[in-house]
């Protein structure tokens, strides 16, 4: 119930999905909880419905520029932080011969260079024992057709996962990648699938997965909560998935 009491956490893109998913659980556990995103609508929005522990800040996770003032208020506003959630990321679809620059650069910059360099500039405040997470995807693993960007910028968080788990062992500082499979969130429709598409891309893959169904943001979040809290504290440096064992190989049939 009070696994993390009193502890500074700081999400990022934690209007929507998975970051809001656990902006609530950190909440229930006791947490304070500051959540990033781009939009300002979107951002008060979710700040108000988390409720008097929680507050939103405006900061685009592609901008190192925004990057710093968060960092700024993050070190006015609590001086310390004790988890650092970084979660915001898109999804950039489509065949490999068709992916444009523009398409090359938002996904890298969003997913992985603004994930690299949020995490340098808040590493200063992060307590020495704090906990960091990247929420990384499967895709870094997977090879799945149509997602060559994403899932290069994936595999990239993931290796800078194990290099900052080495690195910041002498702080206690843990760091370790959330890989979920399908999840139900607005994701696809953002990156431009229409509501009939995603329903559709979830219902097919759900008949890939051993149990049977894509899973929701609050079981992410749990995943994430139990990663941030002490009750993991010897687990460092690692890539946990959670995707209803979809990534078990199909080939070993009884
Ligand atoms: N859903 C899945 O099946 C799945 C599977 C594996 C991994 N993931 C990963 O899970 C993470 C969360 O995604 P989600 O599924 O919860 O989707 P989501 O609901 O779209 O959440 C993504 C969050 O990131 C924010 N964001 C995007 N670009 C940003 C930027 N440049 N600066 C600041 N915030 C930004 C979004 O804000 P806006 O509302 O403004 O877009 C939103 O708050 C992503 O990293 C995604 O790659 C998702």
């Amino acid at each position: 119930m009070s696994q993390l009491l009193n502890k500074v956490a700081i999400i990022t893109g934690g209007n929507s999905g998975i970051g809001f998913a656990a902006a609530q659980e950190f909440l229930t556990k006791g947490a304070r909880v500051l959540i990033t995103g781009r939009k300002k609508d979107a951002v008060d929005q979710a700040a108000a419905a988390l409720g008097a522990n929680a507050e939103g800040f405006l900061a685009d996770q592609r901008s190192l520029e925004d990057a710093d003032k968060l960092a700024a208020h993050v070190k006015a506003q609590y001086g310390k932080a004790d988890i650092l959630f970084v979660n915001a990321g898109v999804a950039i679809l489509g065949s490999f011969e068709e992916t444009t620059e523009a398409q090359f650069d938002e996904g890298m910059d969003i997913n992985f260079k603004g994930a690299f360099f949020t995490v340098q500039k808040l590493l200063p405040l992060l307590r020495d024992g704090g906990s960091i997470i990247f929420l990384s995807s499967i895709n870094a693993t997977t090879g799945m057709p149509g997602s060559a960007v994403y899932s290069a910028s994936k595999a990239a968080m993931n290796s800078l996962t194990r290099v900052l788990a080495r690195e910041l062992a002498g702080r206690k500082i843990r760091v370790n990648a959330v890989n979920p499979g399908p999840i139900t969130t607005p994701i696809l429709e953002k990156a431009g699938l229409s509501d009939e598409a995603a329903a559709g891309f979830r219902e097919q893959i759900s008949k890939s997965v051993p149990l049977n169904r894509v899973g929701d943001a609050g079981e992410v979040a749990k995943l994430v909560a139990f990663l941030a809290s002490d009750e993991s504290r010897y687990i460092s440096g690692t890539e946990v998935a959670i995707d209803g064992g979809l990534t078990v190989h199909p080939l070993m049939q009884a």
